[in-house]
C-alpha cells in the first residue's frame, strides 16, 4: 500500500481515466479526479458528468482511500490552479499525474474547421502541458514523481481522417521525451502510452457520430495482431499502476505500446 501517495488524473469522470483512478486506488493512492464533467459541442459525443464524478468518490472511499474531485477544462488556468490547490491543501503533495482527458473525432485535414483543430490540439496537446506547468514545480520540490501522458497508437503513425487528431498524439510523445530531459535530475519520471482502440465511451461516440458499430470504430485503425477488437480500460489503468510504480523506476522517457500487436502489422 501507498498510504501517503497521491495521484491527479485528468479525464477522470469515466473511461481510462476513471479506471486507472480505481486502480490507483487499489493500491492505497489517494485521487485528484480533475474532469470537464459537462458536454462540449466538438466533439458531439458523450463526456464525463458530475454524477460520474460523485460515484468515483464513492468508489475510491470505498477503497479506503480518499478522492478529491474538480469540475474544470485542462484548457483553463484557473480551473488548474484551484484543483491544484485543493489536491495540496487535501493531501499535500502529488506523485503521479496522469494526463489523460483527450478528445477524438474524424474529419479530411483539407476539410477540417480551424475551431477543430484548434480544440484538438488545445485539449490533447497545450492542455497536457498547462496541467503539467502546474504539477511540475511541486514535484521538483519533492525531487520526485512521475507523469504518464495518455498518447496512442496515433502517436506513433500516421492514422486516417484523424490529422489533427495525430499531431496532438504525436505532440505528447515529444513533450514526453522532453519532460524526460529536463526533469531527471530532479528525480521526476516522464513516459508516454500507446493504446490500441479502447473500449471506453469515446469509442460509442465515434460510432454513433459515424453511423458506424464501436467494433467497425476500433477495427478502422488497422486491426490488433490478437484477435480482439480493443481492450479495455482497466488493461490501461494496470499499464499505468505499473508505469507510475518504483517498480518502473527506470523508466522515462519512453513509449509503452499497448496495441494488441497493432504497431507490428
Ligand atoms: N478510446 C480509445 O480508443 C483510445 C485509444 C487510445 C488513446 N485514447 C486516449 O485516451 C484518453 C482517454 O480516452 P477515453 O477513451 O477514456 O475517452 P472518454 O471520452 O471515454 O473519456 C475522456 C474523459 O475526458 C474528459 N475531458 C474531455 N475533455 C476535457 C477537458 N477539456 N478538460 C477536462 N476533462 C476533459 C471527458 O469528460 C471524459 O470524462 C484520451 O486522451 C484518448 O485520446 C483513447
Amino acid at each position: 500500500m501507498n498510504p501517503s501517495k497521491t495521484a491527479f488524473i485528468t479525464g477522470a469522470a469515466h473511461g481510462q481515466g476513471r479506471a486507472t483512478a480505481i486502480a490507483l486506488a487499489k493500491e492505497g493512492i489517494n485521487i485528484v479526479a480533475f474532469d470537464i464533467a459537462k458536454p462540449l459541442s466538438y466533439p458531439a459525443y458523450s463526456f464525463g458528468s458530475e454524477d460520474e464524478l460523485d460515484t468515483l468518490k464513492k468508489e475510491c472511499e470505498r477503497l479506503g482511500v480518499s478522492c478529491i474531485t474538480c469540475k474544470g477544462d485542462v484548457r483553463k488556468d484557473a480551473d488548474i490552479v484551484a484543483a491544484v490547490g485543493k489536491a495540496m491543501s487535501g493531501f499535500g503533495r502529488i506523485d503521479i499525474l496522469f494526463n489523460n482527458a483527450g478528445i477524438c473525432a474524424y474529419g479530411l485535414a483539407h476539410e477540417l474547421p480551424e475551431e477543430e483543430w484548434d480544440s484538438m490540439l488545445d485539449i490533447n496537446l497545450k492542455g497536457a502541458w498547462m496541467v503539467a506547468k502546474r504539477i511540475i514545480p511541486i514535484m521538483m520540490e519533492q525531487k520526485s514523481g512521475v507523469i504518464i501522458n495518455n498518447s496512442s497508437i496515433a502517436g506513433l503513425r500516421g492514422m486516417n481522417r484523424l490529422c489533427h487528431y495525430t499531431a496532438s498524439k504525436w505532440g505528447l510523445t515529444g513533450l514526453t521525451k522532453a519532460w524526460a530531459i529536463e526533469l531527471a535530475h530532479y528525480n521526476i519520471r516522464s513516459v508516454s502510452i500507446h493504446p490500441t482502440g479502447v473500449n471506453t465511451p469515446m469509442n460509442d461516440g465515434l460510432a454513433a457520430m459515424e453511423g458506424a458499430t464501436p467494433q467497425e470504430i476500433a477495427e478502422r485503425s488497422a486491426g490488433n495482431l490478437i484477435n480482439v477488437p480493443w481492450i479495455e480500460a482497466e488493461d490501461v489503468a494496470n499499464a499505468v499502476v505499473f508505469l507510475s510504480s518504483d517498480k518502473a523506476r527506470f523508466v522515462t522517457g519512453s513509449q509503452f505500446v499497448l496495441d494488441a500487436g497493432l504497431l507490428t502489422r
